[in-house]
């Protein structure tokens, strides 16, 4: 199956560095979101990000242009998957959200679309199987920032097929990731060893076991981490983390119960850097 078009479901943190990849691939990207406002940050975020790739010589004007002339932002969803290859959905990490979008989904797409979730663990077998392609359903979780780092990590679904796998597999290299293939399970791989030490993280700054900048710089200077666990966090979205655990200590037990201060920050709306406060602040 060749794939042409491209429909991203969610213009936010995610959704946009995956449209800017699909677009920078050679794929027309329809990028949909429910409002204005995060139509216009996402597509705002690949501006930025494009136009630093063309200051620092790595792309040319001509090369942004043609990659923004492929990218189709819309608030339109039987625009942007009427006719699309592939959907990759984007949206909130909650089940009932994700299902619901799927039946919506199921009665817009073409017969031989295929559905990929970015999802940071949720289960790809009950998303898919509120759907009439459970075999045309596969999970490619991606890593914040986007058009940075190198992996998407794919999990088929209970139903899921070989050559389901075989293209997403194929399309992951075709926008320049590595691949790797994973079990379903809760969090799947990366994230059921990375979210787990940022809520450790959580725990030792309630505790007062040290301040956060010097929990970040421990981790930095002690481990090599790029950047600490609490930037990190702030980078991810605390909101999402907080998700992971939460469906981690659902299906996993007690031991993933998530940090109280994690869930304090989330209530106080202290989700990061996209909030301008989260364990830190970036409105200074
Ligand atoms: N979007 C696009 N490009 C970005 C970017 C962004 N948000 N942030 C940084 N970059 C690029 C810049 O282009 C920059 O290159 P340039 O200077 O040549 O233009 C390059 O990355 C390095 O950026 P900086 O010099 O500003 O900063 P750092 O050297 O600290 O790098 C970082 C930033 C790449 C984010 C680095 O800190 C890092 O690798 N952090 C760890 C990221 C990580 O662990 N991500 C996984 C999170 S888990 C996840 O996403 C899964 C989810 O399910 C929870």
């Amino acid at each position: 199956m060749e794939i042409k078009k491209i429909c991203v479901l969610g213009a936010g943190l995610m959704g946009n560095g995956i449209a800017q990849v699909c677009a920078q691939a050679g794929y027309q990207v329809a990028l949909r979101d429910i409002e204005q406002r995060f139509i216009d940050g996402g597509m705002n975020t690949i501006k930025k990000n494009l136009g630093r790739d063309v200051e620092k010589g790595r792309k040319t004007q001509e090369e942004m242009d043609s990659i923004l002339g492929r990218l189709k932002p819309t608030l339109d969803i039987k625009e942007a998957a009427g006719d699309a290859d592939v959907v990759v959905e984007v949206v909130v990490e909650v089940l009932d959200i994700k299902k619901k979008v799927y039946t919506e989904l199921e009665e817009i797409v073409p017969d031989h679309c295929l559905f990929f979730t970015n999802t940071s663990g949720l289960s790809i077998t009950e998303m898919a199987s509120v759907t009439r392609r459970p075999e045309r359903f596969i999970g490619t979780h991606f890593f914040n920032p986007v058009p940075v780092m190198k992996l998407v990590e794919i999990t088929k679904g209970y139903e899921t097929s070989d050559e389901t796998l075989e293209i997403a597999k194929e399309w992951g290299r075709s926008i320049g990731k590595e691949v790797i293939v994973v079990n379903e399970a809760p969090a799947f791989a990366v994230n059921r060893v990375l979210v787990p030490m940022i809520n450790e993280a959580f725990f030792a700054l309630g505790e007062g076991v040290a301040s956060a900048e010097d929990i970040d710089k421990g981790m930095v200077l002690g481990c090599n981490h790029p950047i600490g666990p609490l930037a990190l966090a702030d980078l991810v979205g605390i909101e999402t983390l907080l998700h992971v655990m939460e469906d981690m200590e659902r299906e996993l037990g007690d031991k993933y119960r998530p940090a109280p201060l994690m869930k304090k920050l989330v209530r106080a709306g202290r989700y990061g850097r996209k909030t301008g406060k989260g364990v830190y602040d970036y409105t200074k």
